[in-house]
């Protein structure tokens, strides 16, 4: 194994399943401290927590300028002031808007029959092999990696590069200097060359919508487009993969008999179950997301100034309980009470929201369906970790049927 692959794996029995992450009681904002000391204040109430990712006193940008907090851990991807993620205003609403569209419930519908297709094709693959299965890299990695492909139209060679580019993207200090910048260059390069390609031989694929948008927008910077290209090819596939695994091992480790449910309760059903994981179960271990006061505000009644870091706590504001009135896991088939805030709010809300939530139904609902007797081979507390600095998942989960 390279040394680059072993720190991203680890044998962590201390590691705890994320569904089973302790979150402790939200309350009104509360003073912490960032590495260097300097103050930052923790919002965990749900109500709060909405609050602050829609409120436009609160940003990204200037998060990570050389004079910005020392924040920690954050990703190679995530520290780029290009990233949509790290705009503001109405320099983020006009990159948005260049991709806006492509993602709302109605597009994702459309593309629903051939992600059905990817998902049959896997399950065939699956069904002619042996058992165990590794139903990571047979199923939960290569669906959210051809989805992207095809959105994207990315040929077999950025299919195979992807997972390598992701590993550095997300990576967060654990890496030689040298090795992620070369990665992280030839990730761009590839950004800049897709777009390039799409602007001399327009398809009808992602990046030459994206394109067409930004031509019609006009002024938008080009290395805002390629970070754009980049966060979509690791956001596209990186997250639902570590979703989809988690899901699996919760449902098959601790909810075997909600599996069978799974298949004969139909489609509209999966997509509620795939609701409450989305909801119940985070992407890794970090929970916060963090913004910049632009000015002075009030947030729960506590004064927070202009340049304060807020740090937003979603995962245990989906566990308030002024709005959740049980826990998620109760009944998985029941509709969500309150909207969650897996997937962010306000301005900033997660673009891919639907797309990842139409792939989780769709394979939850079509895998139980063809092995209504899927189950682990081995303990749930065997699992290895795969580490990455804003997802945690399964290494491997062998499964039989
Ligand atoms: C289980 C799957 C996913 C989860 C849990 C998730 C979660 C999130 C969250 C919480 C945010 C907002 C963060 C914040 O406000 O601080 C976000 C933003 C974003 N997500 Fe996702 N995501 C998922 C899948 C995807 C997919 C499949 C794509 C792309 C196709 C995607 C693309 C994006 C983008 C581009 C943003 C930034 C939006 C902006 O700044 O305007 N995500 N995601």
């Amino acid at each position: 194994m390279s040394a680059a692959l072993r720190d991203s794996v680890g044998r962590e029995e201390a590691l705890p399943p994320l569904h089973r992450l302790d979150f402790g009681t939200p309350g009104p904002p509360e003073r912490v401290e960032l590495p260097d000391g300097s103050p930052a204040w923790l919002v965990s109430r749900y109500a709060d927590v909405r609050q602050v990712l829609g409120d436009a006193r609160f940003g990204r940008a200037g998060l990570y300028a050389p004079d910005g907090p020392s924040l920690p851990d954050v990703p190679v991807l995530v520290n780029d002031p290009d990233l949509l993620f790290n705009q503001d205003g109405p320099e983020h609403l006009r990159l948005r808007r260049t991709m806006h569209r492509a993602f709302t419930p109605r597009a994702v519908a459309r593309w629903q029959p051939w992600i059905a297709a990817i998902v049959e094709q896997l399950l065939d693959g699956l069904s002619s092999r042996e058992t165990p299965v590794d139903i990571v890299a047979g199923f939960a990695l290569p669906l959210p990696v051809a989805v992207v492909s095809r959105l994207m139209g990315l040929d077999a060679s950025a299919r195979d590069r992807m997972r390598h580019w992701s590993e550095y993207a997300l990576s967060n200090g654990s890496r030689p200097e040298e090795e992620v910048g070369a990665a992280m260059a030839e990730f761009s390069a590839f950004g800049a060359e897709l777009l390039a390609r799409r602007r001399a031989e327009p398809g009808d694929d992602l990046v030459s919508g994206l394109v067409h948008a930004a031509d019609e927008e006009g002024g938008i910077p080009e290395a805002q487009l390629v970070s754009l290209v980049c966060g979509l090819v690791v956001g596209g596939h990186d997250s639902t993969m570590t979703m989809l695994s988690n899901s699996l091992l919760y449902l098959l480790g601790e909810r075997p008999e909600s599996w069978p449910l799974l298949a004969t309760s139909g489609e509209e059903a999966a997509g509620r179950v795939a609701d409450r994981l989305l909801h119940g179960i985070p992407l890794g271990d970090d929970r916060g997301t963090t913004r910049l006061a632009h000015e002075d505000a009030e947030v729960g009644g506590v004064f927070i100034p202009a340049g304060g870091v807020v740090v937003a706590d979603c995962g245990m504001a989906n566990r308030d309980p002024a709005v959740f009135s049980a826990p998620w896991s109760e009944d998985l088939f029941a509709p969500l009470e309150t909207p969650t805030l897996s997937f962010g709010a306000g301005p900033h809300y997660c673009l891919g929201a639907w797309l990842a939530r139409t792939e989780l139904q769709l394979a939850l609902h079509r895998l139980a369906a063809r092995f209504p007797g899927l189950r682990l081979t081995d303990p749930p507390a065997s699992v290895r970790w795969r580490l990455g600095s804003t997802s945690r998942g399964p290494v491997r989960l062998a499964v039989t049927w």
